[in-house]
């Protein structure tokens, strides 16, 4: 699905994050087990990939797994780690053939080997892609991200290869996750929560929140495209007042 709007450059967001929430009480809609409910989620994770390559979004970054999911009964957090390598080993190739560049954001050293092999070789297969670059958050906290900048920071700092003085937000800003792309510029969650739940807390300081009921497996191009609108009509102030943003038009 293309588009309208895709011509228009200003009116499409760069970079695109989403917490990808309702799998489970999709499934237990259906009376089914829970694992049902995210192996439907990789349909619409699938589609949504697919809608921002066409659409030439730079960048898409999704919430596979946070920090906090770990607390989810064993059988779940297996049953992820479980899809996780099913979907990177399934998916990595296509995507590799779209041109798309996958990287993943977050703590990997608590996955199994066998999991930390799968991210490795994606992101080893897919790095001088030049097309959508699809970070997947796993094992990610938007406070862990914020810490784990200041410990390379202070490291920086410890080596005299930085000083104090010269940090400021640009400094700090290229220590945290996703440095190499723009901040995202929407921000969509779907499951009917409006929260941000510890995703880019950094990241995602002005950007456009938008939130539906829909659960995520039914995520739908249609879906897709009605946010893409929504971004459109909105005005970006970054702290002006509206009248500046007109005239500077
Ligand atoms: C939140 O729904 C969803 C997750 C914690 C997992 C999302 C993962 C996928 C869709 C798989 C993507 C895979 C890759 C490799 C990118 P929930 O379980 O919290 O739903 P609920 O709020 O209805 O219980």
């Amino acid at each position: 699905m293309n588009i309208d709007i895709e011509n228009n450059d200003k009116l499409l967001p760069r970079h695109i994050a989403v917490v990808m929430d309702g799998n489970g009480r999709w499934a237990n809609k259906r009376h089914l087990p829970r694992a049902a409910g995210h192996k439907a989620g990789v349909n619409a994770t699938r589609k949504i990939v697919e809608n921002c390559a066409k659409n030439k979004i730079q960048a898409l970054t999704i919430f596979a797994f946070s920090s906090e999911n770990w607390n989810r009964p064993e059988t779940e957090v297996s049953n992820l780690m479980a899809l996780f390598i099913t979907t990177i080993s399934g998916e990595v190739k296509k995507l590799h053939k779209k041109n798309v560049r996958v990287e993943f954001i977050g703590d990997r050293s608590r996955f199994s080997e066998k999991l930390q092999n799968s991210i490795n070789e994606s992101e080893a297969l897919t790095v001088n892609n030049t097309g959508l670059h699809l970070n997947i958050a796993a094992n990610y906290g938007g406070r862990w991200d914020v810490v784990n900048a200041c410990k390379l920071l202070m490291t920086e700092i410890q080596n005299n290869n930085r000083t104090i003085e010269e940090i400021d937000e640009g400094v700090f800003d290229s220590f945290v996750s996703l440095n190499d792309v723009p901040a995202p510029d929407l921000f969509i969650r779907t499951g009917g929560e409006q929260r941000i739940s510890n995703f880019l807390i950094w990241q995602l300081a002005y950007t456009e929140l938008y939130f539906i009921d829909t659960l995520w497996p039914d995520f739908s191009d249609e879906h897709f495209a009605a946010a893409l609108s929504w971004f459109a009509g909105r005005q970006r102030r970054f702290g002006k007042t509206g009248k500046q943003v007109v005239e500077e038009k």
